[in-house]
């Protein structure tokens, strides 16, 4: 297994995952096509028959009286942010387990707050529906199983003993807000994919890494179990949901979706924490991850499965929507040859862009 941990490398993070064997992140993992979209309710009711057999409990299914394990880390260096970079090669040991804790206890806090928006979201399809049927009973399910994941979450970070940080509460508050009055549709889905997909995708790489605290993997286990239940729904639904649409709705859910992937990464690295991890302000912070050479690698491959669905269902066209994804480096070269028109060029960096690197430390 490779060490990341030393004083100095330059290893790429593709490199570390496909060491580990990058099989294993398939695995599991929910198969939906978007050409092969089965009936709401048979898909429901197979659901709700996998949530009675495969339905886990953080209360009873951790330990959480069992200590950390000295020698283990809070999360895979090679997904931190500032891997890569040279402030990363100047970093302790310690340091690069401080801040692995600190963003790990960032994903969480973010994972509690996007599955209460998620709930919203399943709640106001529930209300829009027959109350009694396969679809609602799974969509409560649903529910249950996101608010037993936060208590995870929560109890996990508590653990850790690092105060989350949070965004101002004025942001919470307007993003719940406008979540909460726009109407639903395609784009709804395709969001919960993207708080979902992503964080399953970085959970279940972690699952089998020896080199993490056990109860990390624990947690990460009965995550990625339940989350694959979820993603299967809400990537059927929001096929239904984009065919049903007429055009001009259709564009404007490709545009929404595009526009939330191109946030969501700057937003689960919120730079914040780097002043209390390692004592970096945040803007340099900031600078460091979006300039650094592992960030469009990171983010490319959070968010693969998900991109790979959205392109074969149809959401990645037309001419502000291709921009938008081009924006948010977040497509595999193939996909993107595809969609833009020829290959990703390598871009050597400008002068003042390789000075801003070097300044910044990226
Ligand atoms: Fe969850
Ligand atoms: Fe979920």
């Amino acid at each position: 297994m490779t060490s990341t941990l030393g004083p100095h490398t330059d290893i790429s993070a593709q490199k570390i995952a496909q060491d580990r064997g990058a099989g294993f992140i398939a695995s599991g993992a929910s198969q939906t096509r978007a050409k092969r979209i089965g009936d709401r309710d048979k898909t429901a009711a197979r659901l709700l028959r996998s949530a009675v057999e495969r339905s886990y409990d953080g209360e009873v299914d951790i330990d959480w009286d069992e200590p950390w394990l000295d020698e283990k880390l809070f999360y895979p260096p090679h997904r931190l942010t500032l891997y890569g970079t040279r402030i990363w090669d100047k970093l302790s040991p310690e340091q690069r387990v401080e801040l692995g804790k600190h963003e790990m206890v960032r994903v969480f806090s973010f994972g509690i707050l996007v599955e209460g928006v998620l709930s919203v979201m399943l709640y106001r399809n529930i209300a829009d529906g027959t109350l009694v049927d396969d679809s609602t009973r799974y969509m409560l399910t649903e529910i249950g199983d996101e608010t037993r994941h936060s208590i995870m979450f929560s109890r996990a970070v508590n653990k850790i003993g690092v105060e989350p940080t949070l965004f101002p509460r004025f942001v919470t508050k307007a993003v719940m807000g406008v979540i909460s009055l726009l109407p639903l549709g395609a784009w709804s889905f395709g969001w919960t994919l993207l708080f979902e997909e992503v964080l399953d995708r970085l959970q279940r790489e972690a699952v089998p890494d020896e080199e993490i605290q056990p109860h990390l993997r624990q947690v990460f286990k009965i995550h990625v179990l339940e989350e694959a239940r979820h993603i299967t729904f809400a990537r059927e639904e929001l096929v239904r949901s984009y065919q049903a649409a007429g055009r001009i709705r259709q564009g404007l859910d490709r545009v929404l979706i595009a526009l939330a992937t191109s946030l969501v990464a700057p937003l689960t690295f919120w730079p914040g924490l780097y002043r209390r991890a390692i004592g970096m302000s945040a803007f340099r912070g900031f600078l460091a991850v979006q300039l650094g050479r592992n960030y469009s690698e990171n983010v490319q491959f959070m968010c693969e499965p998900m991109v790979r669905y959205f392109h074969e269902a149809g959401l990645i066209r037309g001419w502000l929507t291709t921009r938008i994804w081009r924006v948010a480096r977040a497509l595999p070269d193939d996909i993107y040859e595809e969609v833009v028109g020829r290959p990703r060029k390598e871009r050597t960096p400008s002068l003042a862009g390789r000075a801003v690197r070097w300044l910044v430390g990226a």
